[in-house]
């Protein structure tokens, strides 16, 4: 009978583990009600660093949202990085929009921007200073959080430049001192008390194993150092994403850096692999270009809507690889050409010539969840072609992606 008893507690608890995870991954997230799918934006640094930080770069690209058909696509947060601020605070200790880059202060910008149906959003850091050395938030974060409130923004980028380091105080510690989540836990306390709510968005680089605990204080987290305008970059980046999908979910996602679409750093076919990876890893989507000089393949690229739609799905779990028959294994920190995830009525699948120009092959009872004897109907996001069958096989040209969308409900 005890026996019985235990076999039947063990099995109980064995049969646990998935549900019960997500119970408490989503318990312990961040409680401000926002970024219950991952942020479609704009971000100033990837064009130009420090030369974009201004009120004319924020509303042209807010019109341009509009003009372009971003807007209505789901792209809604205009954000201006590093650079915004004047050297030194004000003598009661605010932060200072520069007046030479923000002739009428904050507020203008955020209402001009609000009466576009647009959000704003704005880039701080932890420690003393910021990355390029303006003023930051340590020993401040409840000021600086109500002076942002006080102002109308929406999203604030917090960095991990100038904590404290064991070994001075550089730029980009080498040896932080402590872990960096008591600064985030910190900053995010101060945006939940600051009146408004505030998308949370950690830039920490992905250190301290930041997706174990960042849905615990932001909506998304950064999980590498900088991405770079080039295909390495962007290949390196996700291949350190696949192995940390399990901590995307409504409310917090891995965020694998903004885009560098439109920078000529990347191919055609590397663009829409950069595109198509992060919507399935389900990363916000921060575009950083100049969106008045963006070529027309560019814009195709950011503006797919099935790709879009996939990375806005509700259910918000991010793809991972999957090994199909007879194919060798994933290789850490290498780019691995087949990925798949869940989604609210089915399941995507991408596949990624990540070694260049390929023949990809795969059948749908390699996926996990899905059944080797049934036969699919598919949509694929990049081609708008739709196929039905039990195996899938595409010639594709070096770095280019295709992404499919079964239906399985
Ligand atoms: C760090 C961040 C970048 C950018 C710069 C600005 O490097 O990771 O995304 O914000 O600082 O100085």
């Amino acid at each position: 009978m005890l026996l019985e008893i235990l076999l039947s507690l063990s099995a109980a608890v064995l049969a646990l583990p998935s549900t019960h995870l997500d119970a408490h991954q989503l318990e312990r997230r961040v409680n401000n009600g926002l970024g219950k799918t991952p942020a479609l934006g704009w971000n100033s640094w990837n064009i130009g660093g420090c030369a974009y930080a201004s009120e004319k770069a924020a509303l042209d690209t807010g019109k341009l949202f509009v003009s372009l058909g971003l807007k209505d696509l789901g792209y809604q947060y205009v954000n201006i990085d590093d650079c915004w601020s004047t050297k030194n605070r004000d003598s009661s200790g605010n932060l200072v929009p520069d007046p030479s880059k923000f002739p009428r202060g904050m507020k203008a910008v955020t209402d001009d921007l609000h009466n576009m149906g647009l959000k704003f959003g704005l880039y701080g850091c932890a420690g003393t200073q910021t990355c390029a050395g303006y003023p930051a938030s340590q020993g401040k974060e409840t000021q600086d959080a109500k002076k942002l409130a006080d102002w109308g923004v929406d999203y604030w980028k917090h960095d991990n430049c100038y904590t404290p380091c064991n070994n001075g105080n550089p730029q980009t510690c080498g040896s932080p001192k402590g872990n960096s989540s008591t600064y985030y836990k910190t900053f995010s306390n101060a945006l939940l008390g600051s009146g408004r709510p505030i998308l949370f968005s950690l830039c920490n680089w992905g250190r301290d194993n930041v997706w174990a605990w960042g849905a615990g204080f932001g909506n998304s987290w950064r999980m590498s150092t900088d991405i770079q305008n080039n295909w390495g970059s962007v290949a390196s980046i996700a291949a350190q994403a696949a192995p940390i999908a399990q901590y995307a979910g409504p409310g917090g996602f891995n965020d694998l850096d903004m885009m560098q679409i439109g920078n000529n750093g990347l191919s055609e076919n590397e663009e829409r692999a950069h595109m198509g990876i992060w919507a399935i890893a389900k990363s916000p989507i921060i575009l950083g270009t100049d969106l008045a000089k963006i070529r027309s393949s560019s814009l195709n690229i950011i503006k797919n809507k099935a790709i879009l739609a996939i990375n806005q799905d509700p259910l918000g779990k991010a793809a991972t690889y999957f090994t199909p028959a007879g194919k060798s294994k994933p290789q850490n920190g290498k780019l691995y050409p087949y990925w798949t995830g869940p989604l609210t009525d089915g399941v995507v699948i991408g596949v990624v010539a990540a070694d260049g120009a390929a023949t990809l092959s795969f059948n749908f009872g390699d996926v996990p969840g899905l059944d080797a004897t049934k036969t699919y109907n598919w949509t694929e996001a990049w081609t708008g072609t739709t196929g039905s069958g039990k195996a899938v096989s595409t010639n594709l040209g070096s770095h280019d992606m295709r992404v499919y969308r079964l239906k399985t409900a």
